[in-house]
């Protein structure tokens, strides 16, 4: 067991969920999804949540849901892909965890994500053309964020977990 969180930042569909789970086991650490959390506490689904309450009613409760989970300790966190919008998560997160950053090509995402219905933002006539205008728009911070930026496109999910492990055990940057 680590101190401080792990946490795994990135675009919808980069695999911070899967690798998180795999990381929690390999580490003996507990898993914590932001989005998870979210729907529990709401007792709806995510996409429910846009639809009915609006987005910005979900960025509040995910900003209270990382800055709840910024003072846990040894943890890995999966966040959701938006959290870079408002950089108080990201300084919230940054006080006791290590923030990966998962990169994905856009077109990998695609075909990880097509035929998903629970993600409201790519939920659209041309998800194409919004996975990339989003991940234009969040690249920037998504770089800004991390302490470390890892390139799964061509990984699997336990190789992408074997790399966080040796950053980790390298030390912060
Ligand atoms: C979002 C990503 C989703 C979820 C919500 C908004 C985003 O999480 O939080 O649909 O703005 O990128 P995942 O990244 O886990 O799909």
């Amino acid at each position: 067991m680590l101190n401080g969180n792990i946490v795994l930042i990135g675009f919808m569909g980069s695999g911070k969920s899967s690798v998180g789970s795999c990381l929690s086991k390999i580490l003996n650490m507990k898993y914590i999804s932001t989005d998870d959390i979210i729907e529990e506490r709401e007792k709806m689904k995510i996409r429910k949540i846009f639809k009915e309450k609006g987005e910005k009613y979900f960025r509040e409760k995910e900003k209270e849901v990382i800055s709840e989970v910024s003072n846990f300790d040894g943890c890995v966190i999966a966040t959701g892909g938006g959290i870079v919008l408002n950089w108080d998560n990201v300084e919230n997160l940054r006080k006791n965890g290590t923030l990966f950053f998962l990169k994905t090509k856009g077109n990998v995402i695609y075909e990880r994500i097509k035929g998903d219905k629970q993600r409201p933002l790519l939920s659209v006539d041309d998800p194409i053309s919004a996975i990339r205008r989003i991940l234009k728009a969040r690249l920037p911070l998504y770089k800004e964020a991390a302490d470390w930026t890892i390139d799964t496109s061509s990984l699997s999910i336990s190789e992408v977990a074997d790399r966080v492990i040796k950053k980790i055990k390298g030390g912060k940057k």
